[in-house]
């Protein structure tokens, strides 16, 4: 079992990655000073692969496991159904020492996370992330939400895990375009931080893509550690932690503006990177052929690197210009000035953001 901390003082814990861990997820919680009654949330789908594997392995521990299902997709993600899983939970009898466990992707981790931050002034809750993007991006780092009609996590709060559990063998029933797709935010941890990083995955394509659970357990950790390392620094994202956006301003806008319907996440933020390391390089920060390197790399994992062609230009300024990272309506960004190293809240011009728009 491959182990990292997340190191927030009173706050820390820990990410465990191994392979086919799920079974002893009961026993890990012995660990931890919680009551017998834990809510397991998930969705029917995931709850379907691996639901039973983790309540039987609660039981089997003496635990209480109770089951709050919401149905799969973004769209759930919101305030309706936080306050569905909060009803359950009083209705059950859940109290604050009470632990509430998230199974699933990014979606049941962000509600489960906000829905702990909120009942009773806060509870404890576990990860088991069963995405490659909730294993290596939203289940670290204690940022929790839940989506408005006005905007995306637009309701959320800080709140850490008490615990990370991942299982790689969750991978193999992950959809093919789902997995490549959270590939882009590994990539980006090699961009962000680490360009030995880089050529690791690089050089691992093929190893990768098989999902090989060698190179995927090592792949996750150093994700993992890089995450915890910028979370430790910078909890409530005051400055470093703003690197963890890059390429999500220009991604964003790619998926608000074709209706969350078109791309997965981490394709958007694959052209979002493309397109914001080209304007590193127009201002002239990031040479030609750091540039190339981002696109290829990108381009051979099979990830999308040019907007689409019908793309409204003038809507995606707008969108871009209402960023909630946006201060007093100055367009900051992040974005690298040599693979590894990053330029923090730099300040964009409109007319720089429609130079690299035309590109
Ligand atoms: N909190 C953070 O720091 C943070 C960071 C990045 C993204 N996010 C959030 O994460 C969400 C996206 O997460 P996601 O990409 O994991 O999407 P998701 O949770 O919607 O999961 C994607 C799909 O895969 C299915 N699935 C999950 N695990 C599976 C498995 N092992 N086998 C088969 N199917 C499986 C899900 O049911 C779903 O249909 C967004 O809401 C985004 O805002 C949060």
């Amino acid at each position: 079992m491959e182990k990292l901390r997340v190191e927030l003082g009173e706050r820390s814990y820990e990410v465990l990655i191994d392979r086919g861990n799920i079974p002893l997820i009961g026993e890990r919680l012995l660990r931890f000073s919680i009551g017998k009654k834990v809510a397991l949330i998930s969705n029917p789908k995931i709850f379907e692969l691996y639901g039973e594997k983790v309540t039987s392995s609660l039981k089997k521990e003496g635990f209480d496991p109770y089951v709050v299902l919401i149905p799969d997709g973004e769209l759930y993600k919101d305030y309706f159904w936080a306050y569905h899983i909060i009803t359950r939970l009083l209705e059950s009898g859940f109290d604050r020492k009470s632990c509430l466990i998230a199974l699933g992707g990014g979606v049941i981790g962000d509600i489960t996370g906000f829905v702990a931050s909120i009942y009773m002034r806060g509870i404890p809750y576990i990860q088991i992330p069963t995405t490659l993007l909730a294993q290596v991006d939203s289940s670290v780092g204690g940022k929790t939400a839940v989506n408005h009609p006005l905007g995306k996590n637009m309701i959320g709060s800080f709140w850490q895990p008490s615990l990370v559990w991942i299982d790689v063998d969750t991978l193999d029933t992950l959809p093919e375009r789902e997995f490549i797709s959270g590939l882009a935010e590994v990539i980006k941890y090699g961009i962000i931080w680490d360009n030995e990083f880089f050529e690791l995955l690089d050089k691992n394509k093929e190893k990768i893509l098989r999902k090989e659970k060698e190179i995927l357990i090592q792949i996750i950790k150093r994700a993992c550690e890089i995450k915890a390392e910028v979370v430790s620094k910078d909890e409530r994202e005051s400055s470093l932690r703003a690197i963890l956006n890059y390429g999500h301003t220009i991604g964003h806008a790619i998926e608000t503006l074709t209706g969350y319907s078109s791309y997965l996440h981490g394709e958007a933020i694959s052209i979002g990177m493309v397109y914001e390391a080209k304007l590193s390089s127009i201002l002239g920060f990031l040479d030609r052929e750091s540039l190339e390197r981002i696109k290829n790399i990108l381009k051979n994992f099979g990830l999308p690197i040019n907007l689409p062609l019908n793309m409204d230009f003038s809507a995606m300024i707008k969108t871009i210009l209402l960023d909630k990272k946006n201060i007093e309506g100055k367009l900051r960004m992040v974005f690298p000035e040599a693979i590894g190293k990053m330029k923090i809240n730099f300040e964009i011009s409109e007319e720089d953001l429609k130079k690299v728009l035309n590109e």
